[in-house]
């Protein structure tokens, strides 16, 4: 940040350099100590998961501690998947306040400039309709191949909202 250029020469002001420092450490270490400590916590009161977690780190990662590379780390399947499940149980934003910078459509909600839009991050998470045993802490339905999750938004923890939701809403405009 200190040392990058832009094309037409022009550094970051101190100004700047200062909010994205700020940005970084308060979006960064809260919510990775947040998400680590549930991680820990649901894995230590799940003991198969966190056999299966260990016997595919000894195998995969052999005498190493930790993974040489992203292409190593990124074969933790296991691990991401309980990462994934953690952050779905217990996510550390689960709530989010979002500003529309131009007049849009959610699904079947007009959203006008300037409207604050609160998306409810764990509610289609924790909804059986879309998470069978959804107040279970099961990693493997993130794992490719399992069926417990037969929702039309991608596999991903942070998504805040389901299709399911959005098609079956009225159109309304707030
Ligand atoms: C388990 C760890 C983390 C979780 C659960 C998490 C979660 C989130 C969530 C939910 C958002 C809001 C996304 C949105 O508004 O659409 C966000 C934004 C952000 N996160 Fe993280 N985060 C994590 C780790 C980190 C780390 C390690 C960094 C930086 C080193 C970071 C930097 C940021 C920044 C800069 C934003 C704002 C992005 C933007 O508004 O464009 N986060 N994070």
């Amino acid at each position: 940040m200190l040392l990058g250029r832009d094309g037409d020469g022009s550094a970051l002001s101190a100004e700047e350099v200062v909010g994205n420092v700020y940005t970084t450490l308060v979006a960064s270490q809260d919510t990775t100590a947040n998400s680590l400590a549930w991680t820990i916590y649901l894995l230590h009161t799940h003991p198969t998961a966190w056999y299966r977690l260990v016997e595919k780190a000894r195998h995969i990662l052999a005498d190493e501690t930790v993974p040489r590379d992203l292409e190593q780390a990124r074969s933790l399947t296991f691990a991401e998947a309980c990462a994934q499940e953690t952050m779905r149980l217990r996510p550390v934003a689960p709530v989010l306040f979002l500003e529309a910078v131009q007049d849009t459509q959610v699904g079947h909600v007009r959203v006008t400039k300037g409207t604050t839009v609160s998306c409810l991050m764990r509610r289609a998470a924790v909804d059986e309709t879309n998470v069978r045993d959804a107040s279970e802490f099961r990693p493997v339905r993130w794992l490719a191949g399992d069926k417990s999750m037969e929702t039309s938004c991608p596999k991903n923890a942070f998504r805040c909202l389901s299709a399911r939701d959005l098609d079956s809403a009225p159109v309304v405009t707030w």
